[in-house]
């Protein structure tokens, strides 16, 4: 009778709302869900009483039901654990995180690595279509490192009707340079076929090829889509030696002369580092180590490949030199130079007297910023190692001027190179070149994803899955690289023209102004003050904080 009369009370107690509502407080999510599944499979069967067809409704019940059984009883993800079904969401929404911020999020100036002002005017200018704004500028130019350039009440009128093809060129070979290249201002920056798609590679050369300017390699070597258009080629050299390596990973002379000596290629580039990853060597994921890529590289397929961070061929700055002497030669006197993001300075400073003490010289130094792009870096390297591009520039151009080198060595820079003003912001700082890829890679088709890494390119610029590459159309797109070079060269030019300046050569540093305050600025020739030429050779001229790389 007790008992009864207690499970009466307790039956009605259930009917208290607040009753309800503490239980229901007390209960958790795993709890809930199964309560919810409990409660839909019955009324499914109380409808199904007098209405077949919701039989139906199963179809999604049940997998939806059995996922979540499956999400409480598995034990990598406690959020999924807890949260049966509903924990989902949060994978969902961090996969479409990147282009929610991209497309509703984010603001014109603020999207990175590029923001949208430059990604727009680099699809603007590949595809020749209005590239002017309205309104006055986006940017805040009271914001410290806001940057601006001077012009001149004499601006020059000579580059209205210029053509393409009166672009001025900068030669680059020196003295012991058999076959000096006629380069052109911008030109594409080294990125790999394996990083990139073989469409992508493909549509960059033809552009180079339009455009009459270069597309550098990449450390992955030579491919035959490298060769296709006959697009002039700066072959690049990493420290895994791929297209010119023995099997054991070490320089094979034989295989560097037969690519070497093929016309196309101009220039080679010794790369000792990038921006993204300095120290690191280059890595290539196992998902985009196809055979065929591969085979052109000398290695194994479907395995991560890392590049060693240093090279085997030499271990100092005078085997360094005789190095570059042995490629000029084996090359048949073609431009020999070397890429690098500058680390620890005492090195590039011996780099330096070991060119004067062997009198052998690079043609040319590519200087790349810690800012630089790649396929896939480690984190910690692409954030916190390597000089950024401005300060290294200053540093290489000033070291090479102070021993009376730079005469005969040429600069190319690389890092966020976009618009016609950056070209115009590396050239007063000291470079004579400049180099471009993610805005190359834009004009390609890339709509900056981020998932380079990752082997699922959207628009097939980044990736070796052959269905996502056949959206990119290597005509189409090889135009656009073409109009992309065009265009830039001529904003810079036209730049050049607007500060009162004949010549690309004359822009110096005491033509850019940086905001350094609320109510300071500065030039660039009194934030880098420039090296008077020689000064490092003696010690009564050398500046007080070169002297401790002397001792
Ligand atoms: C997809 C990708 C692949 C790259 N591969 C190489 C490479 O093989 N060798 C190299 O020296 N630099 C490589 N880089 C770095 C670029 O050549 C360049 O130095 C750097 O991205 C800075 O230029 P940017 O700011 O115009 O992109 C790569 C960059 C990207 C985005």
């Amino acid at each position: 009778m007790q008992v009864t009369k207690y499970l009466f009370y307790s039956w009605l107690n259930c009917l208290d709302i607040d009753y309800i509502y503490r239980l229901k407080k007390r209960m958790k999510v795993r709890g809930k869900f199964i309560l919810i599944a409990v409660v839909l499979f019955v009324a499914v069967y109380g409808v199904y009483q007098v209405w077949t067809s919701i039989i139906w409704v199963l179809v999604l019940l049940i997998p939806l039901f059995l996922m979540g059984i499956f999400d409480i009883f598995q034990k990598k993800h406690a959020i999924r654990r807890n949260y049966p079904l509903i924990g989902r969401l949060r994978y969902v929404l961090e996969s479409i995180r990147p282009e929610i911020m991209q497309y509703f999020v984010e603001t014109n100036t603020e999207g990175r690595p590029i923001n949208r002002i430059f990604r727009s005017l680099i699809y603007q200018r590949s595809k020749k279509v209005n590239d002017t704004t309205p309104f006055g500028t986006q940017m805040n130019v009271y914001r410290s490192g806001y940057e601006w350039m001077d012009h001149s009440m004499y601006a020059k009128n000579n580059v209205k009707d210029i053509k393409h093809s009166e672009y001025p060129k900068i030669k680059v070979g020196g003295k012991d340079c058999l076959k000096p290249y006629q380069s052109s201002l911008l030109n594409i920056s080294a990125m790999s076929f394996g990083s990139l798609s073989k469409n992508a590679v493909m549509a960059m050369n033809k552009g180079a090829k339009i455009g009459d300017f270069a597309q550098n390699t990449g450390e992955g070597g030579l491919s035959p889509y490298h060769l296709k258009h006959k697009g002039d080629l700066i072959w690049q050299i990493g420290t895994g030696y791929f297209g010119c390596r023995n099997h054991n990973g070490t320089f094979n002379t034989e295989l560097f002369k037969e690519n070497a000596l093929k016309p196309q290629v101009k220039m080679i580039e010794i790369k000792i580092s990038q921006g993204a990853k300095p120290g690191h060597g280059g890595i290539l994921p196992a998902v985009k180590n196809t055979e065929e890529i591969a085979k052109i590289r000398g290695i194994k397929p479907n395995t991560d490949v890392l590049s060693p961070p240093a090279h085997s061929a030499f271990s100092n700055p005078i085997e360094f030199m005789q190095f570059i002497k042995e490629l000029r030669d084996l090359s048949g006197g073609k431009p020999i130079g070397f890429k690098l993001c500058i680390g620890q300075k005492q090195e590039f400073i011996d780099v330096c007297k070991a060119m004067i003490k062997t009198n052998i010289l690079p043609d040319f130094i590519t200087i790349d910023g810690g800012e630089g792009g790649t396929g896939a870096a480690p984190v910690e390297f692409s954030n916190s190692m390597g000089m950024p591009l401005r300060e290294g520039l200053v540093f290489v151009h000033d070291t090479l001027k102070g021993f009376d080198l730079r005469k005969n060595i040429k600069l190319i820079a690389a890092g966020k190179i976009i618009t016609g003003f950056h070209m115009v912001r590396v050239l007063a700082l000291g470079a004579d070149i400049c180099y471009s890829a993610r805005a190359m890679m834009m004009a390609t088709g890339c709509i900056q994803a981020l998932v380079c890494n990752t082997n699922t390119c959207p628009v097939g610029v980044a990736t070796q899955n052959k269905s996502l590459m056949k959206g990119l159309d290597v005509d189409d797109k090889g135009n656009r690289v073409a109009n992309f070079q065009e265009e830039t060269v001529h904003s810079f030019l036209e730049l050049v023209a607007a500060a009162g300046l004949e010549n690309p050569s004359e822009i110096s540093r005491k033509h850019i102004n940086r905001r350094i305050g609320m109510h300071k600025v500065a030039k660039y020739s009194e934030i880098y003050p420039e090296f008077i030429t020689g000064c490092l050779l003696t010690s009564k001229t050398r500046p007080l904080n070169y002297q401790k790389y002397f001792n």
